[in-house]
């Protein structure tokens, strides 16, 4: 927790075991070596030491049961460390399915969060415990880091593109939030704390209004006021005929490109097709869009990719609302393509 000194941060998260865990395993094995070879040292410079007796110091031919030994021991424990740090590693880049999802935009210097519900944040991450949590990263300026250390999670925020991270954290408290890739003058400034709350006090966190800053409309019907003022309505409607391709059920569908790719409609690519529309052309339609570069800043383009991730296709889900959804159907949405 903040505040209080000890020589490793508290674990917090469900991989903050396995991680130290690897850490550990790892001092040990080199604290072993260190000795062992410093032991060594010391034993053979005074049993070989010259003396009255011994003028010429022994050599030694080799020994074939030695050096298989030497060889295959550390090749057996680097193997170990081979396979036990790519299982973690594995784990800690596959987010769970139902991890809920929380968009992260850094900039000199401060992080800003948005909810899919609408809470937005600074500088504070309220999470639930228990609960896997997935972030959805990006930068306005240069390269930030957003590093966890009670969770053991730390990941790079890039202009341009989209990262993410996930964890769960296992224990309720405030945990320190730091950037941690040198960003400029006031980058050791750039810190804040997260919270880990209980499920349900989360709950009321999220749908309460203290505490906050902006507006309380969720990200969706946030992303969906920009869609119509920016006009994407006008190319890109539902029926056929339409200008632009229709985005119901797009999010995390394959697609076929005007050039003959074919590419998975994610997060990165719908930020490209609004900043950089003629990049990748959806085959069967022109050129025409124009690019939105500079009029929607990042939180803005996170709004729109969420709001078009909300667009069901009609025969998909012939029951559901067509554009605001609540967070449980929103989720579930995500995890269909
Ligand atoms: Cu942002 Cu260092």
């Amino acid at each position: 927790m903040i505040g209080r000194f000890s020589l490793f941060p508290e674990q917090a998260s469900t991989v903050a075991g396995q991680i130290d865990a690897i850490y550990f395993f790892l001092v040990a094995v080199s604290a072993v070596f260190s000795l062992a070879i410093a032991a060594a040292i010391v034993v053979f410079a005074v049993r070989f030491r010259r003396s009255k007796e011994r003028q010429v110091i022994p050599t030694w031919e080799g020994l074939l049961s030695l050096e298989l030994t030497w060889t295959i021991i550390p090749f057996l424990i680097t193997l170990v460390m081979f396979f036990w740090g790519a299982r973690v590693f594995i784990t800690l880049r596959t987010p769970p399915e139902n991890a809920l999802q929380v968009y992260v935009v850094g900039k000199q210097w401060m992080w800003k969060v948005q909810h899919v519900e609408g809470k937005r944040e600074i500088n504070e991450l309220h999470v639930p415990v228990g609960r896997p949590v997935k972030l959805v990263m990006t930068s306005e300026d240069v390269i930030h880091s957003f590093f966890v250390p009670a969770f053991r999670v730390k990941q790079d925020a890039v202009p341009g593109r989209y990262t993410s991270l996930w964890f769960e954290a296992s224990k309720a408290g405030e945990y320190h939030l730091f950037c941690a890739e040198y960003c400029g003058g006031q980058h050791s400034r750039m810190i804040g704390r997260v919270i880990a709350m209980e499920p349900a006090e989360f709950q009321r966190w999220l749908s309460g209004s203290t505490g906050t800053t902006g507006n309380p409309s969720s990200m969706v019907s946030a992303g969906q006021q920009l869609f119509e003022q920016l006009g994407c309505a006008t190319c890109h409607q539902e029926n056929s005929g339409a200008r632009g391709p229709n985005l119901a059920g797009l999010f995390n569908k394959q697609v076929a490109l005007l050039d003959g790719r074919s590419v998975v409609a994610d997060e990165a690519y719908l930020r490209e097709s609004i900043l950089n529309p003629q990049a990748a052309v959806v085959a069967g339609y022109q050129p025409i869009m124009p690019t939105f570069k500079g009029l929607v800043s990042e939180e803005g383009l996170l709004q729109l990719i969420t709001y078009i991730k909300s667009l069901q296709a009609a025969d998909a889900a012939p029951d559901a609302a067509p554009a605001v959804k609540t967070h449980a159907t929103l989720q579930g949405s995500e995890e269909q393509g």
